[in-house]
């Protein structure tokens, strides 16, 4: 039996971005859709919300994609396997919302997103209705995660910022090219907040239920803290609690940069302390 949040695979994707197949079953149980996690590295470490990406129920194994931004992602991309994390807490947040749809659904992801994307994707289908899926990166060594898009998707699009794979541009360009050829009922996009709100901005005119997943600053990922406070059709919303996936056209996107920049300069530190061990 492997022990408590134990790494059972460890698989490098792209660059500084790794797949974990961890050994948590009490949260592999219940995990759904769209919900999350928060881990910890280490006993001193910070906990950092990550998305879940698959699970085995047997195996009692959830699997997660970190990609490193700062210190923390930085630190869990060098654990290997037989490693474990400090700890998980979760399934945090609501899962994602998945009904029988008269239209086209369309799944779009970036970066990690794809991974989050993926059991939503399953779940539409599963329910009968067409699911298309955009995938977007800087380029084709970027895009994660192809093949299981392909199982779980009718149609994937991939879109590439250099054009070395699929359609050359961004995501909306591929979303255009959907809208423009079939009636879309459904999006839900995860990635960075410029691409989600891209996205709602090129939905909005027609109606499109645009869903969005939400990645505030967190802390304790329970609604009890405040720090993933965020501004939603002008009400305050916890994205931990409420969300993470909220109505696209009513997100504030800017408050939403404005506060994940507020510790910009604690996060350099940080990162340059990690360096400075690692020389
Ligand atoms: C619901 C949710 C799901 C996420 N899923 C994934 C995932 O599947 N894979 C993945 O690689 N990343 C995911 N993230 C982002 C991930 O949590 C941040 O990249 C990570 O916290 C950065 O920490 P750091 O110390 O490495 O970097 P830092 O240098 O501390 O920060 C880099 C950037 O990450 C953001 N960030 C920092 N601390 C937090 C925090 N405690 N909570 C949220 N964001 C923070 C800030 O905007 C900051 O600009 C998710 C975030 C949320 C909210
Ligand atoms: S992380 Fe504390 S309220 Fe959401």
């Amino acid at each position: 039996m492997p022990k408590l949040f134990e790494i059972l695979t460890r698989e490098e994707l792209a660059p500084k971005t790794i797949m974990f197949n961890i050994f948590a079953p009490t949260v592999a149980r219940a995990i759904q859709g769209g919900q999350f996690i928060i881990l910890r590295v280490s006993a001193n470490g910070e906990r950092i919300p990550i998305s879940i990406s698959g699970w085995n129920r047997n195996e009692g194994s959830i699997r997660i994609i970190i990609m490193a931004a700062g210190r923390t992602s930085a630190e869990a991309i060098m654990l290997k396997v037989g490693d474990c994390f400090q700890d998980i807490v979760g399934p945090l947040g609501k899962r994602s919302h998945v009904e029988e749809l008269d239209g086209t659904a369309v799944l779009i992801g970036g970066g990690y997103g794809t991974g989050a994307i993926i059991p939503t994707a399953r779940d539409l289908k599963a329910l009968g209705n067409k699911v298309i899926g955009i995938v977007g990166a800087r380029n084709k060594d970027l895009l994660l995660l192809q093949d299981e898009m392909n199982e779980v998707c009718d149609e994937v699009i991939p879109t590439t910022n250099d054009g070395s794979m699929g359609i050359e541009g961004f995501v909306t360009h591929g979303l255009a090219k959907v809208i423009e050829r079939e009636k879309v009922s459904y999006v839900l996009a995860v990635g960075p907040v410029p691409m989600m709100k891209a996205v709602s901005e090129m939905t909005r005119p027609n109606g499109i239920q645009t869903w969005v997943s939400l990645n505030a600053i967190m802390v304790d990922g329970t609604g009890m803290c405040g720090a993933c406070r965020c501004t939603v059709g002008g009400k305050t919303q916890f994205a931990c609690f409420h969300g993470p996936d909220f109505n696209g056209h009513e997100v504030n996107f800017e408050e939403l940069q404005a506060r994940q920049k507020m510790f910009q300069v604690q996060e350099k530190i940080a990162l340059e302390q990690l360096n400075e061990v690692l020389v």
